[in-house]
């Protein structure tokens, strides 16, 4: 197959793209400097590598953003701006938020190309466990950790699924919910007559956010945290 064809679908990028990086001397194929955008390689078989990155070898790519408020979580959108937009990476295409934040919603949110670990957090069948920090505009009643963990009506088929909330302050507390449905934190605590006036997810199943990630800022998982996620789909 031809370099640029094969940079393609490796996710580096457009065709035009690809061969804007191969003139620029960016890539090597089996150690050395290829400029010729039409050379022939061997899918599979030849090490390709973009500015250090071996392509062969990551066929996943796994970062953590901290999701400013004011972002749309989407790949593209005519009038917002999305989580791909304020991210600088290369390959960017194939990449794609796991889940849905609120656009008023901060935190941790993954972005990746493996559709299948995707496919796995989001399930409903595996009950992952998303911990959002919320702040709100009334006082939290102690009485309410009894009823998120039994569960309420919400508007759904079903009553909520148990849910671990944790009072910090009069107006602060933690939740942890099994379930991603539609303003789902913001529509338990409306039940109870109260607004969520900041909402932050700090983890998602094994994943931690960084707290040194400022908000807009992102990094690649650690070995360990991809590890941990890949163990987590297994069980
Ligand atoms: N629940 C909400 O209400 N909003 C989010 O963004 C996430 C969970």
């Amino acid at each position: 197959m031809r370099l640029d064809k094969y940079l393609t679908t490796l996710g580096v990028g457009s065709r035009s793209q690809a061969k804007e990086l191969i003139k620029k001397g960016k890539i090597k194929v089996n150690n050395q400097i290829v400029k010729k955008p039409e050379q022939h390689v061997k899918e599979g078989e030849d090490i390709i590598n973009m500015e250090g990155l071996d392509l062969s070898y990551h066929k996943f790519y796994y970062y953590m953003l901290n999701k400013p408020a004011g972002v749309l979580t989407a790949v593209s959108d005519f009038q917002c701006e999305t989580v791909l937009d304020i991210m600088d990476v290369t390959p960017k295409r194939g990449l794609f938020p796991v889940g849905r934040l609120d656009k008023d919603t901060e935190g941790l949110l993954l972005i990746t190309n493996d559709g299948e670990l995707s496919h796995m957090l989001l399930s409903p069948a595996k009950h992952v466990d998303k911990k959002y920090y919320v702040e709100l505009d009334g006082t939290v009643d102690s009485q309410l950790v009894d009823c998120f963990r039994t569960g309420f009506d919400i508007g759904e088929k079903n009553i909520t699924k148990p849910a671990v909330l944790e009072v910090i302050d009069i107006n602060k507390a933690y939740v942890t919910i099994t379930e991603g449905k539609y303003h789902q934190v913001k529509r338990m605590f409306k039940h109870f007559g109260l607004t969520v006036t900041y909402l932050k997810r700090i983890s998602m199943g094994p994943l931690v956010l960084d707290a040194s990630l400022k908000q807009g800022e992102y990094r690649i998982l650690k070995k360990e945290e991809v590890e941990q996620l890949l163990e987590y789909k297994k069980s």
